[in-house]
């Protein structure tokens, strides 16, 4: 199953994206994941992501198709996988299209989690993220069992820098105008499904498994 998650800036998509892996024993692929790894480890990847990422902007195409087209292509991924914040704008998902069709393969289901904008922004001021493990929390709606501490692998947790509220609003307003158009270019697809991300994540997750095993 090769699914893609879309949505805004918190919407739930990582969340969804790691109960989903899990469940179906497919690898979760987020490129946000992948440019904290190479910030954390100093890379150059990491140098020139950060320097977009820390004013809520997009990291340009060209640092972003390649990696995950060549990622999609290692072993792990062939029963499947779940992309994570890619693709976030046409070109890149026109990209991974027909690097897809090039193989004879398509993406089964591009699942949206509709969240209003009000609700994004009160959701990533209480988000804490580990930066060793990925996990993510919510220190009200998904709390870990030691304030401040990854349930999975016991490291210190953060408050992501592209989490302040400012940073936030300019993050929204680069998905209104980059990312959302990729509803209609997978609803041209056939493959667009939406779920209600307001309700309780569990509920969520319901949602979507029954849709995707439809
Ligand atoms: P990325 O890490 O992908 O960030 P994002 O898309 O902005 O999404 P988030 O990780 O912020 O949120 P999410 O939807 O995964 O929500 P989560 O599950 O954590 O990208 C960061 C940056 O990297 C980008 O701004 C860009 O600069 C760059 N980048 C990445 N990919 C790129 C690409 N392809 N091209 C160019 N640049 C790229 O949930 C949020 C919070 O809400 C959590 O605390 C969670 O516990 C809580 N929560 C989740 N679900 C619920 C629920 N149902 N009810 C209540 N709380 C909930």
């Amino acid at each position: 199953m090769k699914i893609i998650m879309l949505g805004a800036p918190g919407a739930g998509k990582g969340t969804q994206a790691k109960m989903l892996a899990g469940k179906y024993n497919i690898p979760h692929i987020s490129t946000g994941d992948i440019f904290r790894s190479n910030i954390k480890n100093g890379t150059e990847l990491g140098k020139k992501a950060k320097e977009y990422m820390d004013q809520g902007m997009l990291v340009p195409d060209e640092l972003t198709v390649d990696l995950v087209i060549d990622r999609v292509q290692n072993e792990d991924c062939k029963n499947g996988y779940i992309l994570d914040g890619f693709p976030r704008t046409i070109p890149q998902a026109e990209a991974l299209t027909k690097a897809l069709s090039e193989r004879n393969e398509k993406i089964d289901a591009a699942v949206d989690v509709e969240v209003p904008d009000e609700a994004i922004v009160t959701r990533m001021s209480g988000r804490r993220a580990c930066v060793s493990c990925g996990a993510t929390y919510h220190i009200v709606h998904n709390p870990t069992k030691t304030p401040g501490i990854c349930d999975a692998c016991g490291e210190k947790l953060i408050l992501r820098d592209d989490d302040k509220p400012e940073t936030v609003q300019k993050r929204l307003t680069v998905y209104h105008e980059q990312t959302q158009p990729l509803i209609d270019y997978y609803k041209g697809l056939g493959v667009l499904v939406s779920v209600d991300g307001t309700k309780d994540l569990n509920d969520v997750f319901s949602d979507i498994c029954a849709i995707l095993e439809k």
